[in-house]
């Protein structure tokens, strides 16, 4: 059926495009516009813009962009009528219906309605005040507002076979939608049907969209002596891998935040919400990827809290490398014995809590070190070698450059390890080996020394070359020979340098990143040196009439004056040589003349250099 146009331009002014698109992709303010990583392929660098002044997204990566409705179909895979639904349903404008208006209806809609319909029929029955009684009492008991209750869309599940079967087919749902929507089963013995969720109360399980996409219930009387929980299925909507249970209503504090904190029950989620905390939980699922994934559109920060007692100990570990493999941090909060977040928020209070959160919370690494401390892993070389290994494969998997760095800092603190040391294990894990030198644990006295022999100048053009890639190793190589560079692993750095950039122009920066290049282990320990270390100017570049600015703000100005100190040296100690040599050849000689001529030349280019005449007018 049409939708009238009035109704699609009410949806459309009504529908902000800045809220629409921030369920999908983490945005930053730059200016007017939002700037992001493209939810429609795979970036590392923001190309993807939203401008909600003019209701208007676009990816100058892929090219893809359009209004608020072309971002639903999009990103929903959804036609253009029921991208317009999806949004009057989200933004609360009803679209009127026709007879005959449900058979074209897309497929999935009709089970969508089925869904919508029982929550609004558990939803009434906790709010009838005969039935509904019991159930509200419980969930008052337990601390909850009727604002949580509310905002939660609680329900209950009357005590019949089929209440909401009868129910759904007063309003022509058909018993096959209901099974569709993982609502009622068929019976074994005869052709009838019957609810799958009796006597409970209900927690609707909605998209981080907010859309009702299946239900948890629980028991709540005594002597009830059925599961304490029964779910939906997963059906062709609900596919509980994907979803998280709380993450629609956390979504605004966790943002704040840049926080959430994963937890294990429905009960810990509504507690948290209602104590002022973004939470969320796997519904009877271990954490998976793609609910990593879809908690990285929020936020940076996974904080897992689990009860002390809990079996799920090995279950964390595997959630905290998901998090880190999908790009996201994890903390863990570990609480005191026989006590869950709602248990705690309820007994002792938000504020509490909060201050307990802040005390207790380990960063993943803090809790990992912490763990195999007290195992005694960490007593022999061969332990504690291992136990680095396993730190810096999880380093490696950090792909923020500057998180990344300051996890190898503290690792090194925690481990004692000299830094570049364990920047060369997260190389050497980067690229699914060991280093298989016993040698990394005990500091090689040669790694530091290495580094320090090499001239500041050249340690700073290779820096800049590993940080930046592709771009600045064209800008060097521009002015600089290989040759030029101080003879050993500083040359030979250098060369892989060039030689990576020569094949994979403008990919160079991954491809050095994950260290998918063979080198001596002299010349990665220089990289791995030159990855984490700062570094400060020499105080003798003054005397050169050179002033460096940090790296991070002008790349470019630092790469010229580094060349500009490298070919003064350079040019210096030539002149110095050639006069050595002048000296010592024999007068009127043919080689005194070809020095002389050298030396001419030598003391011209000391001129273009001193006045950087090499950026303008080449050598
Ligand atoms: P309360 O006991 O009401 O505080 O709930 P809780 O959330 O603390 O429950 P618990 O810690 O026992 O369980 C955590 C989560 O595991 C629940 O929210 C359910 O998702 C799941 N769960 C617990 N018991 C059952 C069960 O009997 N069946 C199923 N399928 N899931 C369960
Ligand atoms: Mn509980």
């Amino acid at each position: 059926m049409r939708i009238p146009n009035h109704i699609v331009d009410q949806v459309r002014d009504t529908a902000d495009i800045l809220s629409i698109v921030q369920d999908y992709v983490r945005l930053k303010q730059v200016g007017n516009n939002y700037i992001g990583l493209c939810p429609f392929h795979e970036e590392k660098t923001p190309s993807f813009n939203v401008n909600p002044a003019k209701g208007y997204y676009k990816c100058f990566g892929c090219g893809k962009g359009g209004n608020v409705f072309n971002f639903v179909m999009e990103i929903e895979r959804l036609l253009f009528v029921d991208a317009v639904r999806w949004l009057a349903e989200r933004v609360g404008i009803t679209i009127p219906t026709q007879v005959g208006d449900r058979e074209d209806y897309d497929k999935k809609e009709i089970v969508f309605h089925a869904l919508r319909f029982a929550a609004k029929y558990y939803a009434e029955q906790l709010l009838h005040p005969h039935f509904g009684l019991h159930a509200i009492e419980y969930l008052r008991g337990r601390g909850l507002t009727d604002q949580t209750i509310e905002r939660f869309k609680l329900g209950y599940a009357p005590n019949a076979w089929d209440g909401l079967l009868k129910a759904a087919a007063r309003e022509s749902i058909s018993p096959e939608t209901l099974v569709r929507a993982g609502l009622i089963k068929k019976r074994d013995d005869s052709q009838g049907y019957y609810d799958r969720l009796r006597n409970r109360v209900i927690f609707p399980i909605t998209s981080h969209v907010g859309r009702i996409i299946g239900f948890g219930g629980r028991v709540f009387t005594p002597d009830d002596k059925a599961p304490k929980y029964i779910n939906s299925p997963d059906t062709e909507i609900y596919h509980k891998s994907n979803v998280l249970y709380g993450l629609y209503q956390a979504k605004h504090e966790a943002r704040k935040e840049d926080r959430v904190l994963l937890v294990e029950g429905y009960t810990d989620v509504l507690a948290l919400y209602q104590a002022g905390f973004g939470a969320v939980a796997c519904c009877g699922t271990a954490l998976t990827p793609s609910q990593v994934k879809l908690m990285g559109r929020y936020v940076n920060e996974i904080r897992l809290l689990y009860d002390a007692d809990s079996a799920g100990q090995t279950a964390n570990e595997r959630a905290i490398d998901h998090v880190l493999q999908n790009g996201l941090d994890a903390s863990v909060v570990s609480l005191p014995e026989g006590e869950d977040p709602d248990s705690f928020v309820l007994g002792h209070g938000a504020e509490t809590f909060r201050d307990y959160l802040q005390r207790e919370s380990k960063d993943w690494m803090e809790s990992m070190v912490a763990k195999a401390m007290s195992n005694h892993l960490l007593d022999s070389p061969r332990g504690k070698r291992e136990e680095i290994a396993k730190v810096a494969k999880r380093i490696s998997w950090v792909q923020d450059d500057l998180l990344r760095k300051l996890y190898i800092q503290k690792a090194s603190g925690l481990f004692g390890i000299h830094e570049g040391d364990i920047a060369q294990e997260v190389i050497a894990q980067a690229r699914g080996r060991q280093a298989k030198t016993p040698q990394a644990v005990a500091p090689p006295p040669e790694n530091s020394s290495i580094v320090e022999e090499i001239p500041v100048e050249q340690k700073l053009l290779l820096k800049v070359m590993i940080d930046y890639g592709g771009s600045m190793i064209k800008f060097i190589m521009g002015y600089t020979g290989i040759h030029e560079f101080k003879e050993g692993a500083c040359r030979e750095l250098a060369n892989a340098l060039v030689k990576i950039y020569e094949e994979y122009q403008d990919q160079s920066l991954k491809v050095i990143q994950d260290g998918h290049f063979e080198v001596s282990e002299t010349a990665q320990q220089l990289m791995a040196t030159l990855m984490i270390e700062q570094h400060h100017v020499s105080p003798r570049w003054s005397d050169l009439k050179v002033t460096v600015p940090p790296l991070h703000e002008d790349v470019q100005r630092v790469a010229e004056e580094s060349m500009l100190v490298m070919k003064r040296k350079s040019n210096h100690k030539n002149i110095r040589e050639l006069e050595r040599q002048i000296l010592s050849a024999q007068d009127g000689s043919e080689k005194q003349m070809k020095l002389q001529q050298e030396y001419a030349k030598m003391r011209e280019k000391r001129i273009k250099l001193q006045d950087r005449g090499i950026f303008y007018a080449g050598e």
